[in-house]
């Protein structure tokens, strides 16, 4: 299939903190590969900004070694990556002090859409929006990109949606989760809404659970410090296990536009009914070997944070009281897998023999790897002798389906040309971050008010027992992940 690629408007886009891990990794090898594909305009721009005092030159030597290090592509598109670096500048700025913002102001050019991305500490969005604003840079159609963590808790996302708010419009704001710049993510979306098969299914009297699975199995070495104060429960489900709750679970919007969208997730997270503590489990893991454990990786002997969550979710509305959700998220577990599974009820009536071991129709939305969907049946066992039932999936693998090309596209590089068309459907709205604070601050301070201390689980395999326990006290099990 060739995908057909629609150039968007001429840019300049100022990135503060370029010569940040994320600008390297991801912001930079993203913007150069949509120049690849054709979708950069001539005359687009990429402005970095950062403390460090370096000239365009040496800011052009460090995006051409972060292109060759991370992008897929770099290595092999020599001749692209020369006319991409023509297109880079820099500019030093003191972002929360005065030296530089007379210089970038004089940088950017009129009549042309201004992206500011906001790639450093939350502490600074505030500082960097007000500077935008007091030396004119930020124009009415400017946008301003910001990053996680948003916010520790309700009160630091309030404080950090009013700062910036005091320099930009709700409709100039872009929060990134990069979950929404999935593909099989956005996926979801069009399965659930350009098909007419499946809605007459989605609701509490045809699905039984749905299980959302985010396994990863890295755990956090070289990131300790900033993980040790944040958890899974803020570091992954405030986020983006929320993100894929609400488009799972959300009403049909009336129009594909970013409100119409983000109105119906909002209700969602506010339709959450309260969690019990016995309705959620945490983790930690064990060393392994030679390899640490997580508080080796922390560094901190005595730390109680979590690097596995999981958690029972009802959810208070007509669609699906009845149904639980049950999320799960951890660090070094078996795999590095991700997927949503509806798991549907049993016919009313089995006229069949009991089947050892069935589970039942279940839809399966693979969202890493090896993106696809998959939908489990009950059939007859071929051959005489018995009626006797097997269970067999119908299986599409995207990749293969569509006969994508091989580079796949990174979340950002999709989320930055929508913050240049204006799109906000995949960011998250202030009241939306707020109202998941609101829904999980509730959860920490209940197990740091109880003195709850993480269970242990080995690394490599699904987590702890008692999340096991979870379903079974249900009568539900897990299903195995695999990567
Ligand atoms: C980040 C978290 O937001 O998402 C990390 O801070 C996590 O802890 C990562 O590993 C997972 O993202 P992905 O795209 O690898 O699933």
């Amino acid at each position: 299939m060739v995908s057909r690629v629609i150039p968007v408007d001429p840019f300049d886009l100022v990135l503060f903190g370029a010569t940040g891990d994320l600008a390297r990794r991801k912001i930079l090898p993203g913007l150069f590969h949509r120049f690849v594909v054709g979708q950069m305009p001539q005359e687009a721009r990429i402005i970095g900004t950062a403390r460090s005092d370096m000239d365009r030159e040496a800011f052009v030597d460090l995006t051409r070694t972060s292109l060759l290090e991370f992008s897929p592509v770099a290595l092999d598109r020599g001749e692209l990556l020369e006319s991409f670096l023509d297109k880079i500048d820099y500019v030093r700025v003191d972002a929360a002090g005065t030296d530089g913002w007379n210089a970038l102001a004089g940088a950017l050019r009129p009549d042309t859409v201004r992206a500011f991305y906001l790639s450093v500490s939350p502490a600074l969005f505030g500082p960097i929006a007000s500077r935008l604003k007091d030396h004119g840079i930020a124009t009415r159609d400017s946008r301003i990109v910001v990053e996680k963590p948003f916010g520790h808790d309700l009160a630091s996302a309030k404080a950090l949606n009013a700062d910036l708010r005091q320099s930009f419009d709700e409709h100039q704001i872009y929060r990134i989760d990069h979950y929404l710049g999935k593909e099989t993510v956005q996926n979801l979306m069009a399965l659930r809404f350009a098909n007419s098969l499946w809605e007459p299914l989605w609701n509490s009297t045809h699905v039984d659970h749905v299980q959302i699975t985010v396994a990863e199995s890295l755990g956090v070495e070289g990131r300790g410090e900033y993980y040790d104060q944040s958890g899974a429960m803020r570091d992954m489900v405030q986020n983006h296990l929320m993100q894929l709750l609400c488009l799972t679970a959300m009403e049909p919007p009336s129009k594909f536009t970013s409100d119409s969208v983000r109105d119906e997730k909002v209700k969602i997270i506010e339709a959450l009914e309260p969690v019990a503590q016995s309705d959620i489990v945490r983790g930690q893991y064990r060393a392994q070997g030679a390899a640490g454990s997580y508080r080796d990786h922390a560094g901190n002997p005595r730390s109680r944070t979590e690097s596995f969550v999981a958690i029972k979710v009802n959810i208070g509305n007509w669609r699906w009281a009845g149904t639980p959700f049950y999320l799960r998220t951890g660090k070094k577990l078996r795999a590095r897998a991700s997927e949503i599974a509806i798991v549907f009820r049993d016919p009313p009536h089995m006229i069949f023999p009991k089947m050892e071991g069935r589970r039942g129709n279940a839809l399966i939305i693979r969202l890493q790897p090896d993106e696809g969907i998959t939908l489990r049946n009950t059939i007859k066992e071929p051959g005489p002798g018995g009626f006797r039932l097997a269970e067999v999936s119908l299986d599409m693998t995207f990749a293969d389906a569509l006969d994508q090309p091989a580079e796949p596209q990174d979340a950002y590089e999709r989320l930055i040309m929508d913050v240049i068309r204006g799109d906000q459907t995949l960011f998250m709205r202030g009241d939306e971050v707020e109202a998941a604070w609101a829904w999980a601050d509730p959860l920490i301070s209940g197990w740091d008010e109880a003195g709850l201390v993480p269970a242990p689980y080995d690394p490599g395999g699904s987590g702890p027992e008692d999340a096991l326990m979870l379903l079974h006290r249900d009568g539900r099990r897990w299903r195995e992940v695999e990567g």
